[in-house]
């Protein structure tokens, strides 16, 4: 009979919790969680009541769970950006595998130094590059290491975050400041620059990045906005960002249209209209997007250039209405191109009729990350069950992409110039 990984969690909010725990409810069989910390409460108790956790194995802080002997097989960190790194290095000490939640680190220095102590440690670290694990991505690699398309010249990355995302996490929310969480292009886009790293099959040499926060300003608020969405706002009807809008009637994301859900779960773990409607009178994701206290960008772009000649380009943006990734690859015998929400690949191979591969409902499956979350699950508890400590995106491979980003960061910040990424690594 298989046994069940054995997990602790740090950090039950959306990821811990709706993302990866949930896994042990579809496959109790591989996945067992044993204990957790959260600093609330309230998640605490959802920990317990989903997974059947014991109570004197939820703990109010990460640190305190880190105190005691090691309780289980991995540690899931899924607490804030910031405070990966110091959860992850005491955890190795204490002898777990470890799942970390992307980015590692805004801090070059601390990624590098955790990649270093997995090495001493000898334990698994993988970084939830979920995307990896889609069938999406997953094709496409194979195709393109299968030679379908001769060999790789370009790759065009594009993704559309949409308004609403961007209005919730990126103004108004958690990621809206790069002091607190990391910059837009580590935050969201360190999947992107791992999925460029892994389709070109080379490393990165050198980035150029351009982009700005140019919209979500106060000098842009219409005549008559006013400082919440709730109060009295005279522009509320002509505005897509109206919170009322977006939480309660948008057909992506309102209450009434999709139901207790993210994002409505990051307002209120409970969340009914009436707790939706207390959370944008009180809490900052009524605010008006014109006048929060946001700086990183609403839109970016970055040139790629690979040791194997491959160029790319890759485009952030948030004013899109659907939230997803399209990717579009020339080869010297012929294109591939895609969309991740659609899970379909269109091949065509020079000369010869254009050929249709369609990757099936990523929605009707695991919805999260069109099928990426069940998928990492999937494969650590494969990997851990055979004794591995190499995933497919072990802390090695993870390390790479967030180099990337951080250089196109420093490229951005001082106007588009070019970075070496050796150099910049070994500053
Ligand atoms: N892999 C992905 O695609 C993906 C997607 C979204 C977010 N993320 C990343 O996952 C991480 C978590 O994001 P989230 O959306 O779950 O955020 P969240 O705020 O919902 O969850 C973080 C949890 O950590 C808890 N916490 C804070 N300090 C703590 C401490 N000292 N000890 C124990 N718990 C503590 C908070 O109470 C909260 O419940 C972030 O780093 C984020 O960037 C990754």
């Amino acid at each position: 009979m298989e046994h069940p990984v054995t997990f602790a969690i740090c950090g039950c909010g959306n990821r811990g919790l709706e993302a990866y725990a949930s896994y042990q409810s579809l496959h109790p069989e591989r996945m067992r969680v044993v204990a957790g910390a959260d600093s609330r409460p309230e998640r605490l108790a959802m920990l317990r009541q989903r997974c059947g956790v014991a109570e004197d194995m939820c703990f109010a802080s990460a640190e305190e769970l880190l105190a005691r002997p090691r309780l289980a097989d991995v540690l899931i960190v899924a607490t804030q950006d910031r405070q990966h790194v110091p959860h992850a290095l005491a955890a190795l000490e204490r002898g777990y595998h470890l799942l970390v939640e992307k980015p590692i680190s805004p801090d070059l220095k601390e990624c590098i130094r955790l990649r270093d102590k997995a090495h001493e440690a000898g334990r698994a670290v993988i970084v939830c590059h979920v995307l990896r694990y889609t069938r999406f991505y997953a094709a496409l690699e194979a195709l393109l290491r299968r030679g379908d398309i001769g060999k790789i010249e370009t790759i065009d990355a594009v993704e559309h975050v949409a308004y609403w995302h961007h209005a919730h996490s990126f103004v108004r929310g958690n990621w809206r400041r790069s002091d607190e969480t990391s910059p837009m292009i580590l935050a969201k886009s360190c999947h992107d620059m791992d999925l460029l790293r892994w389709l070109a099959g080379e490393r990165c040499l050198k980035v150029q990045s351009f982009g700005s926060l140019d919209y979500f300003r106060p000098e842009n608020a219409p005549e008559g906005a006013a400082m919440r969405c709730l109060e009295g706002c005279a522009c509320k009807d002509n505005c897509p960002y109206d919170a009322e809008k977006i939480y309660i009637t948008n057909p992506h994301c309102g209450i009434r249209e999709v139901g207790k859900i993210w994002p409505l779960t990051i307002l209120n773990s409970d969340p009914t209209e009436e707790n939706i409607y207390e959370a944008l009178r009180t809490g900052p994701y009524g605010r008006c997007v014109f006048h929060c206290d946001n700086d990183v960008v609403d839109h970016q772009t970055v040139n790629l250039t690979f040791a194997n000649n491959i160029h790319a380009t890759f485009t952030m943006t948030a004013f899109t209405e659907l939230c997803r990734r399209t990717v579009k690859v020339t080869g010297t015998l012929g294109e591939v191109e895609g969309d991740l929400k659609e899970n379909k690949l269109l091949l065509h191979r020079f000369g010869m009729p254009e050929q249709v591969i369609d990757l099936g409902n990523a929605k009707s499956e695991f919805a999260g990350h069109g099928g990426g979350d069940m998928g990492l699950m999937d494969n650590l508890c494969a990997l851990l069950s055979g004794g591995g400590t190499q995933g497919l995106t072990s802390i090695d491979a993870s390390v790479e992409s967030h180099v990337m980003a951080l250089a196109a960061e420093a490229s951005r910040l001082a106007g588009g110039e070019t970075v070496t990424l050796a150099d910049f690594e070994a500053r």
